[in-house]
């Protein structure tokens, strides 16, 4: 890589990236990634251990503070994680204005944005302890938001946190507990679910990533910056695509389409269908995350007893487009949605909430990459030029003569 960061002041020279496709917008320390050999790494631990021993908030801490923490810290952070998980009173007004059919993801941005408005005093962010308490503030309230908005939309009263309860089990016991009966999650529930935020917790210079990293070079909060990301997050091309991966098993589990017929469609440009869940930007060999989720949905399925026909279908698609000369020439494999939401069907999680989850689970990269760009001294706004090629000079033309 060229760094011509140095450069300072306008050269005159513009280099032009489709997509920002070889372009470094940042010097990162949070997470590598190699894409021709699958390897993913959060502050350099293998994303492979740490989906299957590390808790979400510790993988939080790691991202946003540089270091798996010790058990004291680990203590104090799930200490202000719980005092931080209620909104404030006044909060509820802004649910009760949204129409109840909502979509929860619109709901999410709303809401974190004017958490700002509630309850963050600008200091937080600037000293240490601060920044310490609203990451976990963000961390809690993100969850209790999620829960809160599916609760309202189903008409169901609010279930509040309980505090001896882990992460993932917290957020499924706020969806899922009804009054005088408390959800408790089984362990395979709670693995599964820890499982795919700790997937989802960061990713380097994504397009939500990037939002967020935009919106904080301009010197915004947090709490705007992240809120920014999220509507990022929401496009069928990123953390939409979960949603889309399931209509699509679905449409061929109603027989409209074989499998075959599927992704043959998807080949073709003028369908305007695309492979959900195929594809990535940076691997060109496999998705790590992907492998690591097949699994785990192949086993979550077995212990819950469920025999879900869309799994099977996923690995009928897999087979077809990995067998395609199509897929193949383009390096085209699952990503991290493709058998996601195969596990979170499972788990009971709504259609519409899935992109949520990812939301959840990406808060702590975006919280790094805030804080990333929040201490960097030599942080100038990001300011990207274009090729301009439009008119080079038009008249004015009086409003009768045109
Ligand atoms: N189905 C069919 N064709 C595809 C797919 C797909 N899923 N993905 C890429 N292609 C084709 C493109 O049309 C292009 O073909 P061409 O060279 O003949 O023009 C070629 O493969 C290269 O693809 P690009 O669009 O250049 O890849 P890009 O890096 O810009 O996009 C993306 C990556 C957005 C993930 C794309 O693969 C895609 O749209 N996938 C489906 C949506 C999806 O799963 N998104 C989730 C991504 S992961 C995440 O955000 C969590």
């Amino acid at each position: 890589a060229i760094d011509i960061s140095r450069l300072r002041k306008d050269t005159g020279l513009i280099t032009l990236d489709d997509g920002y496709a070889n372009t470094g917008s940042a010097k990162s320390a949070i997470t590598f990634i190699d894409g021709e050999k699958g390897i993913l790494r959060y502050r350099g631990v293998p994303i492979e251990d740490l989906a299957e021993r590390s808790s979400f908030i510790e993988t939080a801490e790691l991202l946003i503070f540089g270091e798996l923490p010790d058990e004291e810290e680990r203590a104090d952070f799930r200490s202000l994680l719980t005092e931080n998980s209620a909104l404030h009173r006044d909060m509820r007004k802004h649910f009760d204005g949204f129409p109840v059919n909502a979509h929860p993801m619109s709901i999410l941005s709303a809401m974190v944005n004017a958490l700002q408005a509630h309850d963050i005093p600008e200091h937080r962010f600037t000293d240490e302890n601060g920044f310490r308490e609203a990451a976990a503030s963000l961390l809690a309230k993100t969850r209790t938001i999620a829960a809160a908005s599916y609760k309202s939309h189903i008409g169901q009263p609010i279930a509040y946190p309980r505090y001896d309860l882990p992460y993932a089990e917290n957020f499924l016991h706020m969806m899922f507990s009804v009054p005088y009966r408390d959800y408790e999650a089984t362990p395979e529930v709670a693995h599964a679910l820890n499982m795919f935020l700790v997937l989802h917790a960061d990713h380097e210079q994504n397009c939500s990533t990037s939002t967020v990293r935009m919106v904080a070079s301009s010197g915004a909060n947090l709490y705007a910056s992240v809120s920014a990301g999220i509507n990022a997050l929401w496009g069928p091309l990123h953390g939409g695509a979960n949603m889309g991966v399931i209509d699509m098993l679905e449409h061929i589990h109603e027989g409209s389409w074989t499998a075959k017929q599927y992704v043959d469609r998807a080949k073709d440009k003028h369908s305007g269908v695309k492979l959900m869940g195929f594809g990535h930007r940076v691997y060109r060999n496999f998705d790590p995350r992907a492998r690591i989720l097949k699994e785990a949905a192949h086993n979550l399925l077995d212990a819950m007893h469920i025999d879900d026909p869309l799994l099977d279908i996923a690995r009928e698609v897999e087979q077809a487009a990995l067998a395609d000369d199509y897929f193949a020439s383009r390096q085209l494999y699952p990503n991290v949605d493709f058998y996601s939401g195969i596990i979170l069907r499972a788990i009971g999680i709504p259609l519409d909430m899935f992109t949520v989850l990812f939301a959840i689970g990406r808060t702590p990269g975006w919280i790094a990459h805030w804080k990333e760009v929040a201490d960097d001294p030599r942080q100038r706004i990001n300011r990207p030029r274009q090729v301009y090629v439009g008119p080079n000079l038009s008249q004015w033309v009086p409003r009768a003569e045109r």
